[in-house]
């Protein structure tokens, strides 16, 4: 027995130490491992059973060592390289094909499973109703409207002083994460009495306030001039790729007021909306986005919502002569930026628009748009057809349609 677990000994001090022993100066000493060794059997025996095959000088091969640990950070480095280049394909995936591929598809394929939430005691709706107050006529959405050219023409008196006036169609939901329901209480007004489909659809990205999710763009001259020579020979991919770009582009073309005028973008977080409208000859772009953007991009000023209201109250942000804007206003009120939810948060957001534009000037949007299917995916986005794009566009007058080309963001554009 002694015999056997003094083997037994041998072969896993052996083992630890083995061949990774030598005899030379060179390393830390043995001594340590050797006492430890005899320390431990000397507890449980009380005597030393084997001589262990070391003397005192012996050293560590620490060259061993630094083998393995030169294979395991070798390996590491190649498992960290693959993980990024995988992020780095999936990135570029999503964003080329992401609307032109798979949204509607994405859209159609889930089942509409999608309920209020019952825990909504505790939401408040004062500020709600504060914002319906201020809105008036524009946020009830069963005003009747007339035909139009693409779909019905609606209109409303718009009090614009009070549509700037009211903090709360700026704040912020304020909670640690975005909404992931609609509060039973809102369910009506966001679905238009039921009329439009909810489906579930989950981001938290905090744009507005403080950026969670990235840290503040910082634009320049040589990045825009590098987007505005790639969108002139019609190759810029932009945010949706380039046959959205190319679309905005083309609506661009057909929106009065945009060569040599002051234009509003509202929503961005690359400035390539910036370069088409630049490049079809805007003289001065002022970009209004919830998430804080530095600009160094001598003609292309940024704004925050409240920077934006507090310019209009003191009356020193002037007039546009058109407004874009691209895949941004069908977020407004949904609470995925930050943004508080409103029921009404994209028909104010372009209304407001409206209300800084002169009279001739023009709105050029896209959103994601399908005439025969309006819904909401909670809390991503909405998509705009017959039933709520009129509200949408109110008080514009409907003017261009572009090509349908093979995103679901088709541009319109309108007239004041
Ligand atoms: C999906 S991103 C796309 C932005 C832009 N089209 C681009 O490609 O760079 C939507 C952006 O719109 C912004 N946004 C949405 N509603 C807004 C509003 N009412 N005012 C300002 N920014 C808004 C969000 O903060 C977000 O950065």
């Amino acid at each position: 027995m002694l015999i056997q677990f003094n083997m037994h000994f041998t072969n896993i001090a052996e083992g630890i130490v083995g061949n990774r022993l030598r005899n030379d100066d060179e390393g830390p000493s043995f001594d340590v491992l050797n006492r430890f060794v005899k320390s431990k059997f000397t507890h449980i025996h009380g005597n030393t059973p084997f001589k262990i095959p070391m003397y005192r000088g012996a050293k560590i091969d620490m060259s061993l060592y630094a083998c393995t640990f030169k294979r395991i950070a070798k390996v590491s480095v190649y498992i960290f390289l693959v993980l990024i280049a995988w992020k780095c394909l999936g990135n570029i995936y999503t964003k080329t094909n992401f609307y032109e591929k798979n949204q509607v598809l994405d859209y159609m394929d889930r089942k509409s499973n999608f309920r209020p939430t019952s825990s909504t005691e505790t939401f408040d709706l004062s500020p709600i109703e504060l914002i319906r107050q201020d809105c008036g006529e524009l946020c009830d959405t069963d005003r009747p409207g007339t035909p139009g050219p693409f779909f019905d023409h609606m209109t409303a008196k718009i009090n614009c002083n009070a549509l700037f006036t009211n903090e709360y169609i700026d704040r912020e939901h304020g909670q640690k994460k975005a909404p992931k329901e609609i509060p039973k209480v809102l369910w009506n007004e966001f679905t238009m009495n039921n009329r439009l489909e909810v489906v579930s659809y989950y981001f938290d990205e905090h744009s507005l306030g403080k950026r969670k999710h990235i840290s503040v763009p910082v634009w320049t001259e040589s990045e825009i001039n590098g987007l505005i020579s790639k969108a002139k020979k019609g190759r810029l991919v932009g945010n949706y790729g380039v046959n959205n770009t190319n679309a905005l582009r083309d609506g661009l073309k057909h929106a009065p007021g945009v060569k040599n005028g002051r234009v509003l973008v509202i929503g961005s977080v690359k400035p390539w909306a910036e370069a088409c409208v630049l490049e079809a000859g805007a003289r001065e772009i002022v970009t209004l986005e919830y998430g804080k953007i530095v600009s160094h991009i001598p003609n292309v000023k940024t704004m925050v919502p409240y920077e934006f209201r507090m310019a209009y109250l003191n009356k020193t942000l002037g007039e546009f002569d058109a407004v874009v804007t691209f895949s941004s206003v069908e977020h407004s009120g949904l609470g995925r930026y930050g943004d508080a939810l409103n029921p009404w948060g994209d028909i104010i957001a372009v209304a407001r628009g409206w209300c800084v534009t002169k009279e001739g000037g023009s709105l050029t949007i896209g959103v994601e748009y399908n005439n025969n299917q309006d819904y909401i995916r909670f809390n991503a986005d909405r998509c705009y057809g017959k039933i709520r794009y009129p509200y949408l566009a109110t008080n514009w007058k409907q003017f261009y349609r572009g090509y349908s080309g093979k995103g679901i963001q088709r541009v319109h554009v309108f007239t004041k």
